[in-house]
């Protein structure tokens, strides 16, 4: 008997002011998915069978943000943390609609290990969640994120690259080298892929040339921060101080690294070599943030101890 084999049992889900179309099943309770529709409160995720239920709902309903601590505000989001054991049915609402997206995980009521960070876009009436990561509390194999989601009303622009930046920042902070749970879906691959090659060839590009660091670092025209400029001389980069900087696993980086073809083998070591591909893709980067198309989350904007 498996969850996954279960078919899709709901048209229509109208999330606030979005209709989306789930992709697969999800446990919501079967009065509901009796009906073609379903309508979710995007900010308790409180769930009705009618418009006219969801309606009284709304009228009356005082919630204006996630619940849990707010951890990370910046012009364009917000993330919340938020203790599934504390905030049990609202985490349980999250998962069931994130259940609508995802295929494979079946975490729904047993939502007491989890730690949750979700990230919001504030409008008008409140901050609205975009997407979200679950961490086990305690892993015992290391891996530091669940399930990574962005609500479809949101894909494909740029939210998901920010919640796995988010996620190594946590593992920065805790001094961890950020693992995603496996097996990641398509898309979680392509996501992390992305990431990954962004920070590399900053990282990389940057190293080699101190000078592109401090033209698009804002920290390194900035006398208060404290932030280390890169360390000049990619020999004297090792796999690991990749790795560490990035908090990255080695088989993540060595995985972007030989996708990006820019390793050599000279004089018995593996070197990485600046191609034009990869200046290409630096300036590209360099200038979707600067034309905003891409944001990037300020670490220093992190207000956030781990949890003991
Ligand atoms: N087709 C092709 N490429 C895609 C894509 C798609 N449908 N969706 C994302 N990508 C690529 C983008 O091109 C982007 O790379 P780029 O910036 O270098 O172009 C990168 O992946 C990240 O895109 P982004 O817009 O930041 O991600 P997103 O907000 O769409 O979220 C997921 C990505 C994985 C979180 C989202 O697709 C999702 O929630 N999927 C369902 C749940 C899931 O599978 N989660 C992961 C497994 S647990
Ligand atoms: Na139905």
């Amino acid at each position: 008997y498996s969850e996954v084999s279960r078919v899709r049992n709901l048209d229509t889900v109208i999330l606030g002011e979005h209709i989306i179309e789930p992709w697969y099943f999800s446990p919501y309770p079967i009065e509901l998915t009796e009906e073609d529709t379903i309508y979710i409160c995007d900010f308790t995720l409180s769930y009705f069978g009618s418009r006219k239920q969801f309606e009284r709902h709304r009228a009356k309903c005082l919630m204006k943000h996630p619940p849990g601590n707010e951890i990370y505000r910046d012009d364009v989001v917000s993330f919340w943390e938020i203790d599934g054991r504390r905030q049990r049915t609202w985490c349980r609402n999250l998962c069931l609609l994130s259940k609508l997206f995802l295929d494979h995980k079946t975490l729904y009521y047993d939502v007491d290990p989890f730690l949750f960070y979700v990230m919001t876009k504030r409008l008008a009436q409140g901050h609205h969640v975009v997407g979200y990561f679950s961490k086990e509390k305690e892993s015992a194999d290391g891996y530091n994120v669940a399930c990574i989601l962005t609500l479809p009303c949101y894909q494909k622009k740029g939210y998901g690259k920010m919640l796995i930046q988010f996620l190594y920042m946590l593992s920065k902070v805790e001094n961890k080298n950020g693992l995603p749970e496996k097996p990641l879906s398509d898309l979680g691959l392509l996501s992390y892929r992305a990431y990954w090659t962004d920070v590399l060839v900053k990282l990389l590009v940057e190293a080699a040339n101190p000078h592109l660091w401090k033209q698009n670092n804002p920290a390194a025209s900035d006398p208060s921060s404290d932030l280390p400029p890169p360390k000049a001389g990619l020999l004297e980069m090792t796999i690991e101080d990749i790795a560490n900087t990035l908090n990255m696993t080695t088989t993540d980086v060595l995985h972007t690294l030989s996708t990006l073809q820019i390793t050599k083998y000279y004089r018995g070591l593996h070197v990485v070599v600046i191609t034009d591909h990869i200046m290409a893709l630096y300036e590209k980067l360099i200038k979707k943030i600067k034309d905003k198309k891409k944001h990037e989350l300020d670490p220093e904007k992190l207000q956030w101890t781990p949890p003991s």
